[in-house]
């Protein structure tokens, strides 16, 4: 188990609910880290607000500090409302996600998209750092995520993963689940990703595209197959980009 930060003083916390784990954290805003060791609880399964709120609250008493909560949610989400029900439960279609978690934690809480929080991170503290111009964050997991930003700026809730691709939703055919599925291998799956990067660099004319999602952390073993106008790098905060960024949205964040 993590380990709770001995002193009790009120901090920042970023909650990242994914998939497979609901991961949460204290997080010092100006350096862009956390500042304990991260807790981490599976998403319970089925993954209905209910049990996802339940769980939200042991991992904020496990971490045990008092302060304000952003989270991230797989979806898009408008006025702490969640709009769409892709990747995650479908219970969740038009919940009011900030009422819910306030009323769970009893905390001053936000609720942003989750690849909205990680783009927000990367700009501030990771490979997007003092980029101007059009920069795309791409995650890719479960689904695909983005994050456009001009001039630094958030567009927020693009969902560029579900641009059509090949008859279906580009992350049915492109995201890393599909890669793991199908077993593809890294150089088939990264011709996949060409061809969608290449999609979305047709579409907004990118600066920069980030990789990012879990596997960035492997972007060795495919983004030299990938072969690009746009400048292309990996996302540098890899797990806790989504972390960082939800306490960015926090009430007494900055995002
Ligand atoms: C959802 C997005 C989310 C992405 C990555 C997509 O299916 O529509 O909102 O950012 O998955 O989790």
């Amino acid at each position: 188990m993590a380990q709770a930060i001995p002193d009790k003083t009120a901090h920042v916390l970023g909650v990242d609910i994914g998939g497979t784990g609901i991961k949460g954290a204290p997080v010092d805003l100006e350096r862009g880290s956390l500042i304990s060791e991260r807790v981490r609880i599976p998403t319970p399964q089925p993954a209905t607000p209910g049990a996802v709120a339940d769980v939200v609250v042991q991992v904020l008493s496990q971490i045990g500090v008092p302060g304000p909560v952003g989270l991230t949610l797989p979806a898009v989400i408008r006025g702490g409302k969640v709009q769409t029900a892709s990747n995650i439960d479908p219970a969740w279609m038009d919940t009011d996600a900030a009422q819910l978690f306030a009323e769970a934690t009893g905390r001053d809480v936000s609720v942003v998209n989750d690849a909205d929080a990680a783009g927000i991170a990367e700009m501030r503290f990771g490979a997007g750092k003092g980029r101007e111009g059009v920069v795309v964050m791409v995650t890719l997991g479960t689904g695909i995520g983005s994050a456009v930003f001009s001039d630094g700026l958030l567009v927020p809730n693009s969902e560029l993963g579900h641009l059509p691709l090949h008859h279906e939703d580009a992350e049915d055919w492109a995201a890393e689940s599909v890669r793991e599925h199908d077993d593809l291998s890294w150089k088939k799956w990264a011709h996949r990703v060409e061809k969608y990067l290449e999609l979305v660099q047709r579409l907004l004319w990118p600066d920069l595209i980030i990789i990012g999602g879990g596997v960035s952390k492997k972007a060795d073993k495919f983004l030299p197959y990938i072969e690009l106008r746009t400048e292309i790098v990996p996302a540098q905060l890899f797990n806790n980009a989504g972390i960082v960024g939800a306490a960015l949205f926090a009430p007494a964040g900055e995002g």
